[in-house]
């Protein structure tokens, strides 16, 4: 496909507070140990349950961990293969389980072979992160963990399929770092 953006991208003006507020999310590894209200970490939950879906099946349930007890045994569970040390600062942990749809719902979502609650748990996901970006807080989405231990700790069915947790907490350092991001021109095709 012929591409027609010009070699060389125009800036885009940036002034927009949506596109600040992307830029401003970023993986937090750094928490510090202020605690977090429960009404702020219901408000993450609440842009999460906005997101939009494939059909509008949300194939979701949210797990709000924020009792330092819990948050504390189910943060190590990240810290797999030496690496996500940091998570042992975390303040609250919001788990997204992936359910499954209804029948209905379930063959509306996959269409043409494409399957797309992932996508729509993914999408969830980012406006968890955005929600706590704008209030201040730190966010980190964890997808390597022992997901067999957090059935333990939770008492959940084996069948529970947890798509991925968010360490929240607020940031030790509120610096912005640059992202690093295909270019425009290597991401975007115009037709
Ligand atoms: C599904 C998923 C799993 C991730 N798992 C981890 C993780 O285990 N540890 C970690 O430090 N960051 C993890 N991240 C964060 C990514 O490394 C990060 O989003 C990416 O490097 C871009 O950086 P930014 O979020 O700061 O913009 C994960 C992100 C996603 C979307």
């Amino acid at each position: 496909m012929q591409n027609t953006i010009p070699a060389v991208m125009p800036a885009i003006d940036q002034t927009s507070p949506f596109l600040e507020l992307c830029g401003q999310r970023q993986s937090c590894r750094s928490f510090s140990d202020q605690p977090i209200s429960r009404e702020t970490l219901l408000r993450v939950v609440e842009a999460a349950r906005l997101a939009p879906s494939a059909c509008n099946s949300q194939p979701w349930r949210f797990i709000l961990v924020e009792s330092p007890e819990k948050v504390a045994q189910i943060a190590p569970c990240g810290q797999v293969m030496g690496i996500n040390g940091f998570l042992k600062d975390a303040q609250a942990i919001l788990l997204i389980l992936e359910t499954p749809a209804k029948l209905a719902k379930m063959i509306a979502s996959v269409i043409d072979g494409q399957y797309f609650a992932k996508g729509d748990i993914g999408g969830a996901a980012l406006a968890a992160c955005l929600s706590a970006t704008e209030q201040g807080l730190g966010s980190c989405i964890i997808g390597l963990f022992d997901r067999p231990k957090i059935r333990e700790i939770l008492d959940l069915p084996d069948e529970t399929d947890i798509a991925y947790f968010i360490a929240l907490g607020y940031p030790k350092n509120t610096a912005v770092r640059a992202k690093s991001r295909k270019s425009l021109d290597e991401s975007l095709t115009i037709v």
